[in-house]
């Protein structure tokens, strides 16, 4: 099995609030066809819900948030998730609507539920969670990043593969010059031994790709704008983009 993050930089245009990015969308759903082994997806808010969580001041970290804040980032990232549903359909991959209100409660996994997610995939329908603002307790809400779910379920579903789809080609070394790190190995990686060169979006990413990376599962960093790379990592093992080696 293979899990795979559209993140908000590629499926939408973050310059622009709410509006997607169906070229990108498309064009990387129509790639995913040629996958023939069964994949789970997780994308993330763009300028949809990330772009209402920064309007509420909502983070991470558990907290009465303001209570339209917490509607409309919601309703948010369903609007979004309805688009990305529709072209998974449009290209026949069969999406399985998966808001993680399904596999969550408080902050933790429901271990029996995230298995399942795992047999909806291998019964052939493509599973579609995404991050989401999430009910904690005592009238406290929290952002559960598509990052954050990456991570979840990579550690009880032990895919093959994980693949984070952005829109670089991968790390860079150097911002300046572009220079792509084609891999990162070795268990001890810590994010200060990696040198590189990120905006503070990235470090998230990186974080939780270590992480994953260090429990046994190759994850793969690749530009959505060129998705046959998506798919030549799949098929061929050829990685051109960042591989964070286990
Ligand atoms: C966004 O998830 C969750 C919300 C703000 C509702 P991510 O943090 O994974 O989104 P991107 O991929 O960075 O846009």
């Amino acid at each position: 099995m293979i899990l795979i993050k559209l993140g908000g930089s590629i499926i939408t245009n973050k310059q622009k609030p709410l509006t997607p990015n169906l070229f990108a969308i498309n064009k990387i759903v129509s790639q995913l066809k040629k996958i023939k082994e069964p994949i789970v997806v997780v994308h993330g808010g763009g300028s949809f819900g990330h772009y209402w969580s920064v309007r509420y001041n909502m983070h991470t970290e558990p907290a009465k948030y303001n209570r339209k804040g917490v509607s409309v980032v919601k309703n948010s990232m369903v609007e979004l998730n309805k688009i990305i549903l529709d072209s998974f359909l449009k290209h026949s991959l069969n999406p399985y609507c998966l808001p993680p209100t399904n596999f969550m409660f408080s902050n933790k996994a429901d271990l029996k539920k995230v298995r399942e997610i795992a047999k909806i995939a291998k019964a052939g329908l493509v599973p579609i969670s995404f991050g989401d603002v999430m009910w904690h307790s005592k009238n406290k809400f929290y952002i559960l990043s598509g990052d954050r779910i990456m991570g979840i379920l990579s550690k009880i579903l032990k895919p093959r593969l994980v693949i984070f789809v952005l829109n670089v080609d991968g790390i860079y070394s150097d911002m300046k010059t572009k220079k792509l790190l084609y891999e990162i190995k070795g268990k001890k990686t810590t994010i200060s031994e990696v040198k590189m060169d990120i905006t503070g979006g990235m470090t998230r990413k990186i974080k939780e790709a270590i992480s994953i990376s260090k429990s046994g599962t190759n994850v793969f960093l690749v530009n959505g704008n060129k998705p046959n790379r998506i798919v030549n990592a799949i098929r061929n093992g050829k990685f051109e983009g960042t591989l964070f080696r286990k």
